[in-house]
């Protein structure tokens, strides 16, 4: 792909661009976790019931990435940053952290990151690679509960007023690993096509969402990116 002076690329990741990389899609583990469904442990109303529940969830995905290497595809996203700088915008929805380590320097979380949490009190987020077992976490500050910095379902995902922004004045979307069924990322493409936006998706299959792309690109993340983004 290559992009003139005045173009603009708005990048959103999803699941699936992680998987080569070993971590399981959503959709892929059915929705589940240990048998529990994923809605179970990653709302409001789950940390609400069961705390230590969603706090073993979250430290086992903090190991399974913390074990995971990044791939082709977050490498040649980094290639991409380089050369486009600021002009580049990369947004995931991911809570990994193979973007920065594949090389990304501007990465928005959108749904939060799982190497911070944050005290439900003073709320603000703090680094913390933690594996909590048996003792949940609370605030050194003020001793209430310590949360995952992690966007649940029902909660409002970070920054929209930047991601719009850039929406906006995005000339290309490219959309990679997603199964557009989760808003408000899955509404960015009818966004950026109205305003006259050029639409790419890639991953093995179509996505949800798929009518609002000019092109898809069939293929898993690491055969089509390296490619695309030499
Ligand atoms: P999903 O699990 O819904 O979708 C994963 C997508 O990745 C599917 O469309 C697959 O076809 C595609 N895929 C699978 N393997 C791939 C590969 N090797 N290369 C490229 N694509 C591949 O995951 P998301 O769409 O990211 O939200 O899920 C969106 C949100 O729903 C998540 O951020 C999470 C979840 O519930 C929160 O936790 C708030």
């Amino acid at each position: 792909m290559e992009f003139g002076a005045n173009e603009r690329v708005f990048v959103l990741t999803g699941a699936g661009i992680s998987a080569e990389s070993g971590l399981a899609t959503f959709r892929g583990s059915g929705g589940l976790w240990n048998g529990y469904r994923v809605e179970q442990v990653a709302t409001p109303e789950a940390w609400e019931t069961d705390p230590a529940l969603v706090w073993n969830f979250y430290s086992m995905r903090r190991k399974d990435a913390m074990a995971a290497e990044p791939n082709a595809a977050h490498r040649a996203l980094a290639r991409l940053e380089e050369r486009l700088g600021e002009r580049m915008f990369l947004c995931t929805q991911n809570v990994d952290d193979l973007h920065e380590r594949g090389g990304s320097q501007r990465v928005h979380h959108m749904h939060g990151t799982l190497f911070q949490s944050r005290c439900v009190r003073c709320e603000r987020p703090f680094d913390d690679r933690t594996v909590y077992d048996a003792e949940l976490p609370v605030c050194a500050e003020c001793g209430a509960a310590v949360r995952p910095h992690i966007v649940w379902f029902g909660e409002m995902p970070l920054d929209m007023e930047g991601i719009y922004r850039e929406l906006e004045r995005a000339t290309h979307l490219l959309v990679i690993g997603t199964s557009g069924a989760v808003y408000p990322a899955a509404g960015f493409v009818e966004i950026a096509k109205r305003r006259g936006a050029k639409t790419i998706y890639v991953g093995p299959e179509e996505p949800l969402n798929r009518s609002k792309f000019d092109e898809l690109v069939l293929g898993t993340a690491v055969e089509v990116m390296p490619g695309l983004i030499p």
